[in-house]
């Protein structure tokens, strides 16, 4: 059960729309697995599929802060058909952003649907900082980051800083 290396922005892979899981494999279950395990390693409390370089629309989540207070959930296919009006203010990060963090803010309760790894389709609703983690997550499958929810000012500012630090690691 490897830990992967994470993908890093700004590498392009990072902008890839993810595809269906497709059945649950081995392959799957053991994607799911690395994922915690590299998501727990780093630490986090959320990672998408690409971040380790696989397009599949695959998304562990875990807001345990401690492994005895682990519970990990695994979403194949996510989607959200559902959000509230109210909206919550989060200091976001990203693991293939590191040691940024930035104030986003999305809807504050989501319902979304999913597979589970035991291949059960489930609705279910979450709130609060679930929410918030569920719905970054799910960005990642469509390409899309934390920093874009943020202005056009700080975005570009991130974006060039770790284009710069890239280019440092080449040279
Ligand atoms: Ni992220």
């Amino acid at each position: 059960m490897p830990i992967r290396p994470l993908v890093i922005l700004p590498d392009a892979q990072l902008r890839l729309t993810s595809s269906p899981v497709g059945p649950v494999t081995d392959d799957v279950k053991a994607l799911a697995s690395d994922m915690l395990e590299t998501m727990y390693d780093a630490p986090g409390i959320g990672l998408a599929a690409i971040q380790i370089g696989v397009p599949k629309r695959l998304v562990v989540v875990d807001l345990g802060k401690t492994p005895e207070e682990r519970e990990p959930l695994v979403l194949l296919d996510p989607a959200v058909t559902w959000t509230s009006e109210e909206t919550r203010v989060h200091e976001e990060g990203c693991l293939s952003i590191p040691e940024y963090y930035e104030e986003v803010t999305r809807p504050d309760r989501i319902r979304i649907r999913y597979r589970t790894l035991e291949g059960e389709e489930v609705e279910r609703e979450a709130d609060g900082l679930l929410a918030t983690c569920i719905q970054h997550e799910i960005d990642h499958l469509d390409g899309i980051l934390f920093i874009d929810h943020l202005s056009r000012l700080k975005r570009q500012r991130v974006q060039k800083k770790f284009e710069k630090a890239a280019r440092r690691e080449e040279s």
